[in-house]
């Protein structure tokens, strides 16, 4: 990690985002001793706001007793527009005042569209980049245009906090550091395998932006092909070979129009931030497949939802059962429990102790006991050591925008009207057909959580 100056400019400050995570996640840096002694957290967005509305507007967010940290004491907020040249020059003039003589890296978080050129000045320039990465493969193509004309590719980190999440870190020690897995990793041992992405919030003031995307671009498209790419790529041979890996994997990602369900929550478009008659979804099913010999006709079925029965993040890997000793044992399950309550786990079954000869279930739990960083605190201090092992390249978003955007575009070409689910239900009826033409289970976690 770098021991000069640095200074984090948060593009978007005044934003959602910002407040619940980014603020947090540096201050649990600094709490850590992970930030250099000199240190500036710039806050910058439109909104007319002092030093301490933005404090204040973090608070709830963090432990009470780190409410008066000196943490505090390095952030500035400073007020512009994201298109005028001037204001940028202002920033970068504050940024100067602020910074003195001394030799000062930067790194610029934007959590809006990127339309901002930086100055590299005494020090390294990296930006940080949220999604929404474009709308379609199009539109990626030109913001990717734009962004590269202004930042490196070494410079510029794209971002999934998924991919920052302890338990999908995980994945590949589960996987590949144990041969009991990693011999059983194909369509030979697996019988599906479930990635399911469950939210019990809906819009909650987000429909300027949700309502122009819909579920499966603001989750499915991204988070859930990182963690399928996770989950079924060959084994790297070492980090630098996990990107390419991952890019072969996902360009064999196979969908079919027939095997998609998008919904909507009833009410959705009653909410006065979304456009009359939306026909958005906010949730979507989708059965993909990998086509390759490793996972020959092993159906991957992705799952996200809003306004849901319960919040849950997890991948369900579901092993086929092949002894005709026991001919009625299910398969086990393996269980990459995200969030909450996260942990990993293993269905299998066992002989009822005693003089029984019957079976019952047993679970095998890798729980984690101490409170996890959020996932956006090991990633800041990757962009700070300038790690980009966690981060997303242009190609393999390059690659799920290619998976996705026929089937997108249909979508948005049906007019009218769109499957409903009530609000809090388990989502719409349409899904079960979809699963069960699958042979998928989608009960597991119930049984799992017994
Ligand atoms: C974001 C999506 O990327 O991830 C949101 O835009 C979603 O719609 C959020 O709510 C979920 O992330 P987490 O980590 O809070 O589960």
């Amino acid at each position: 990690l770098t021991t000069n100056q640095i200074s984090f400019v948060i593009l978007g400050a005044s934003g959602d985002l910002a407040k619940r995570k980014i603020y947090p996640s540096l201050l649990r840096l600094y709490i850590d001793g992970e930030l250099p002694e000199k240190f500036n957290v710039i806050g910058y967005a439109r909104s007319s706001l002092t030093d301490e509305d933005v404090k204040a507007k973090i608070e709830p967010f963090i432990d009470e007793q780190d409410k008066d940290s000196p943490f505090f004491d390095h952030l500035k907020y400073i007020q512009g527009s994201y298109d005028k040249s001037s204001d940028f020059e202002n920033l970068n003039k504050k940024l100067l005042e602020i910074e003195g003589d001394q030799p000062s890296n930067r790194i610029f978080y934007l959590s809006l569209p990127p339309n901002v050129t930086a100055d590299p000045s005494k020090g390294f320039n990296r930006i940080v980049i949220e999604k929404p990465f474009g709308r379609d493969l199009k539109t990626f193509h030109s913001l990717s245009k734009s962004l590269n004309s202004s930042f490196t590719d070494e410079e510029t980190y794209r971002i999934d906090h998924f991919v920052g999440k302890e338990v999908v870190q995980n994945i590949y020690a589960t996987r590949f550091a144990n041969p009991t897995f990693s011999r059983a990793w194909d369509s030979e041992s697996i019988e599906n395998i479930q990635i399911i992405f469950k939210e019990k919030i809906d819009l909650e003031g987000r429909g300027g932006y949700f309502d122009e995307y819909g579920m499966i671009r603001d989750v499915m498209q991204n988070h859930l092909m990182q963690i399928l790419a996770m989950v079924t790529m060959d084994e790297p041979s070492s980090n630098s070979n996990i990107v390419q890996e991952k890019i072969k994997l996902l360009k064999r990602v196979k969908l079919s129009e027939q095997d998609v369900v998008a919904a909507q929550y009833q009410g959705y478009n009653t909410d006065s931030s979304v456009k009359k008659g939306t026909t958005t979804e906010t949730f979507g099913a989708i059965v993909a497949h990998v086509e390759n010999d490793r996972w020959k006709n092993v159906p991957i079925y992705m799952k996200a939802g809003k306004a849901l029965d319960e919040k849950v993040l997890q991948v369900i890997v579901k092993f086929k059962s092949t002894s005709t000793l026991f001919a009625d044992a299910p398969g086990q399950e393996l269980v990459f429990r995200i969030q909450p309550q996260e942990s990993i786990y293993l269905n299998t079954v066992s002989k009822v102790a005693g003089i029984s000869n019957k079976l019952n279930k047993v679970l095998m739990k890798h729980s984690y006991e101490k409170d996890l960083p959020d996932a956006y605190v090991r990633l800041l201090r990757d962009v700070m050591g300038g790690d980009k092992t966690n981060f997303i390249t242009e190609e393999e978003i390059n690659v799920c925008w290619q998976v996705f955007d026929n089937l997108l575009h249909n979508l948005d070409n049906v007019k009218g009207t769109i499957a409903q689910y009530e609000k809090g239900s388990s989502g719409p009826s349409e899904e079960i057909a979809l699963a069960n033409k699958y042979n998928i289970d989608l009960l597991v976690r119930q049984r799992a959580d017994c």
